[in-house]
């Protein structure tokens, strides 16, 4: 096994930030055409000593591979403390750095992480609505959806929800 591997394996055992964070700023979802999987960003902003507005903290979910699961790990924990401006010049390379370079076709996982990372920090209005309309009623907390709760409309409409689960056409 090599090196890389070695690290993947040791961030998809014992991840970091995975989990929905009920009292997030901001989410981002972003998909991958080519694999089909999919992957979620909370992100949570504070004022650190200077004033400067920087992310607190990241989580993430995804229905995605080892490699995007390792990579949103160590992202994750990459920025913190970073200001939005300075996690934008992110690339997906860099997000993924604490794990080596990634062959090229595992690249695109390091993309999709990127990708749901900048849906977070540069949110269309419609994500913040979904964002705003997910927090309960009864308390002040707001509660951003899961990726599971984006199925959810579709199977409480009465419309049947049809999952098509398909072979990987790439080794992980
Ligand atoms: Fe699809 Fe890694 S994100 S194979």
């Amino acid at each position: 096994m090599s090196d890389l591997q070695k690290r993947i394996q040791d961030a998809v055992s014992h991840p970091k930030n995975l989990g929905e964070m009920v009292d997030a700023d901001s989410v981002g979802t972003a998909g991958s055409e080519g694999c089909g999987d999919m992957l979620r960003m909370w992100v949570k902003f504070k004022e650190d000593a200077s004033g400067r507005r920087v992310i607190d903290r990241a989580t993430f979910q995804t229905f995605g591979c080892e490699t995007a699961i390792a990579v949103a790990s160590v992202a994750t924990e990459l920025l913190s403390g970073k200001t939005v401006q300075e996690a934008l010049e992110m690339s997906g390379n860099d997000l993924a750095a604490p794990l080596g370079a990634l062959p090229p076709m595992k690249i695109h996982c390091a993309q999709l992480v990127e990708s749901a990372l900048r849906s977070a920090l540069e949110p269309s209005p419609a994500a913040q609505t979904v964002l705003a309309e997910s927090a309960p009623q009864t308390t002040s907390a707001p509660r951003s959806p899961t990726l599971r709760d984006s199925f959810t409309p579709a199977a409480e409409s009465g419309r049947p929800l049809r999952m098509v689960f398909k072979s990987p056409t790439k080794a992980e």
